[in-house]
C-alpha cells in the first residue's frame, strides 16, 4: 500500500491547468463503444478510473491507446458484451456500459458496480429506465443480464435526478427506435458534455442541463475528435487547497459557472476572486471568515464531491459553519480523521458542525474514499508538522498527477510505501 507524506505549513500559490473531468470522461468512454471509427479524446484525465475503463474496453475488444496525451478508442472490433466481475468492481462507472452495450450489442452482462464506499449506491433508477425502453433485465446469482430485444423510445420520468441513470438512459436511447424523453434528468455539466460528445459523433440529443433530455434514437454513431470539459471538482479542490494555506491560485481553463455555488461562499467570506475567460483567480489575505450553512444538492447546488474538501478548509476559519450531506449516506467518514488531527468539529449522521477553529496537527490518517482523501490532503497541507495519508489508491482514482500539481504550487509531498 502507498501513502502520502505531507509537510504542512507551506503557502501554496501558482497556476493549475485543470485536467479533463473524470465524471465526463468515464461516460464518454462508455459511449465510445457505440461508435464506428476512431475517437480521439483530448484532455482525458490520466487517473486510475480511466485506466480501469480502458481495461474493460480492451477486454470487450476495443483498440485503445494513449499517444502524446491523446486517447484513441476504436470500438469496431467489439466481440463481447460480458464485463468480468472483477472489472465491474473496480469503479462505479462500469455501470454505464449497461446502456451502451445494450445499444451496441443488444445484450449486456454486468454485475453490481464498485466505486468508493460512500453508502448505498443502488442502480434501481437505471434498471427501471432501461426497462421502460424495452430491455429485459434479470438477476442471476452472479450477474445482471440485460437483453434489448427491440428498444423503443419512451417518456421516462426519473424518481431522482441521478447523474449515472441519466447517462445510462441517454446511451441506451441512442439505439432505441423513435424519441426518448428523460424528465427530471440530472443537470450536471458532465451530462451536457456527454450530449455534446454524442452529437459530435452524429447523434441527436437535446436539452441536457435543462432537466428534460430528448434523444432521437436509431442513429448510428461515428467516431470523432472531442475535448473533454474541465474538471470542476479537481479545480475546486486545488482552489480550496491554496486558499487554506493562505495562498493565491490561478485555475486555468475553467469558468465561474462551474463552481458558482463554491465561489459565492468564498466571496461572502472575504476571499478575493476574479473570473475571466481564461479562468478563475483567487487569493487569501489572512483576514477572511466564513460562517455558512452548506447543503449538498444536485447541480447547480453545492456538489457532494466538494463537501469533504470544504469541511477541511472550514476548520481553519469557518467557525459556526454547518456542512450537511444530502446525496450519499456515508460521506462523512473523513471527518473522523480530521478530528484525529485536532479539528474542533461535531459529527452527526448527516452534518459536520465547525465548533471552533484550530490549527490542525499532522498525524497518521487513512483515506477511505476519493474526495475524503482529497480533504485529508488539504488538511495535511494546512497542518503543523507531518501528515501521513494511507491509502493513495482512492485519491488516484480521480486526481491526475496530484504530487506534481501540489509540488508545482510549492507544497511538500512525497509518496511512500506504508
Ligand atoms: C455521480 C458521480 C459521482 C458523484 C455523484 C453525485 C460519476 C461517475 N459519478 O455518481 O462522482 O459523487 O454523481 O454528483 O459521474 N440513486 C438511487 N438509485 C439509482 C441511482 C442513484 O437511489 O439508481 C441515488 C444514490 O444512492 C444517491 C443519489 O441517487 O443517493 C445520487 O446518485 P447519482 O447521481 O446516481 O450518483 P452517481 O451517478 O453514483
Amino acid at each position: 500500500m502507498k501513502g502520502y507524506h505531507i509537510k504542512g505549513g507551506r503557502v501554496l500559490s501558482g497556476k493549475i491547468e485543470t485536467s479533463g473531468a473524470k465524471n465526463a470522461a468515464l461516460p464518454i468512454l462508455a459511449a465510445s463503444v457505440m461508435t464506428k471509427g476512431e475517437n480521439t479524446l483530448l484532455s482525458c484525465p490520466q487517473i486510475s478510473d480511466v485506466d480501469s475503463m480502458i481495461s474493460i474496453l480492451t477486454a470487450l475488444g476495443c483498440k485503445v491507446r494513449w499517444e502524446d496525451g491523446l486517447l484513441s478508442v476504436v470500438a469496431d472490433g467489439i466481440r463481447g458484451c460480458r464485463i468480468p466481475d472483477h472489472m465491474m468492481k473496480e469503479m462505479r462507472s462500469s455501470v454505464f456500459l449497461a446502456g451502451s452495450l445494450l445499444g451496441r450489442c443488444g445484450e449486456a452482462v454486468i454485475s453490481n458496480p464498485g466505486g468508493c464506499d460512500i453508502g448505498k449506491r443502488p442502480i434501481d433508477i437505471h434498471i427501471d429506465g432501461l426497462r421502460r425502453l424495452g430491455a429485459h433485465i434479470w438477476q442471476t446469482d452472479e450477474n445482471i443480464v440485460l437483453k434489448a430485444g427491440r428498444l423503443r423510445g419512451a417518456k421516462i420520468r426519473l424518481a431522482y435526478p441521478s447523474v449515472g441513470a441519466t447517462e445510462n438512459l441517454m446511451l441506451a436511447a441512442i439505439a432505441a427506435e423513435g424519441l426518448t424523453e428523460i424528465e427530471n434528468s440530472a443537470k450536471e455539466p458532465e451530462i451536457v458534455d456527454l450530449q455534446n460528445y454524442i452529437n459530435c459523433c452524429g447523434g441527436r440529443v437535446m436539452g441536457a442541463g435543462s432537466g428534460t433530455i430528448t434523444v432521437e434514437g436509431g442513429i448510428k454513431l461515428h467516431g470523432c475528435q472531442y475535448r473533454i470539459l474541465p474538471d470542476r471538482i479537481e479545480a475546486g479542490t486545488y482552489l480550496l487547497m491554496a486558499l487554506a494555506t493562505g495562498g493565491e491560485i490561478m485555475l486555468e481553463g475553467i469558468g465561474r459557472e462551474y463552481l458558482d455555488s463554491l465561489l459565492q461562499i468564498l466571496d461572502g467570506g472575504g476571499y478575493r476572486i476574479r473570473c475571466s475567460e481564461t479562468g478563475i483567480w483567487a487569493k487569501a489575505c489572512g483576514f477572511e471568515r466564513i460562517n455558512c450553512m452548506i447543503r449538498t444538492a444536485p447541480y447547480p447546488g453545492f456538489p457532494t464531491d466538494l463537501q469533504p474538501q470544504m469541511t477541511a478548509f472550514l476548520t481553519k476559519n469557518g467557525k459556526g459553519s454547518i456542512i450537511e450531506e444530502n446525496i450519499f449516506e456515508k460521506r462523512l467518514e473523513y471527518a473522523k480523521e480530521l478530528k484525529k488531527m485536532g479539528a474542533d468539529i461535531e459529527i452527526s449522521e448527516k452534518q459536520v458542525i465547525i465548533k471552533d477553529n484550530h490549527i490542525l496537527c499532522g498525524v497518521p490518517v487513512a483515506a477511505k474514499d476519493l474526495r475524503g482523501g482529497a480533504a485529508l490532503m488539504i488538511a495535511g497541507l494546512m497542518a503543523d508538522g507531518y501528515t501521513d495519508i494511507a491509502d493513495t489508491k482512492y485519491i488516484k482514482r480521480g486526481y491526475s498527477r496530484p504530487i506534481d500539481k501540489i509540488r508545482a504550487l510549492g507544497g511538500e509531498i512525497i509518496e511512500y510505501d506504508c
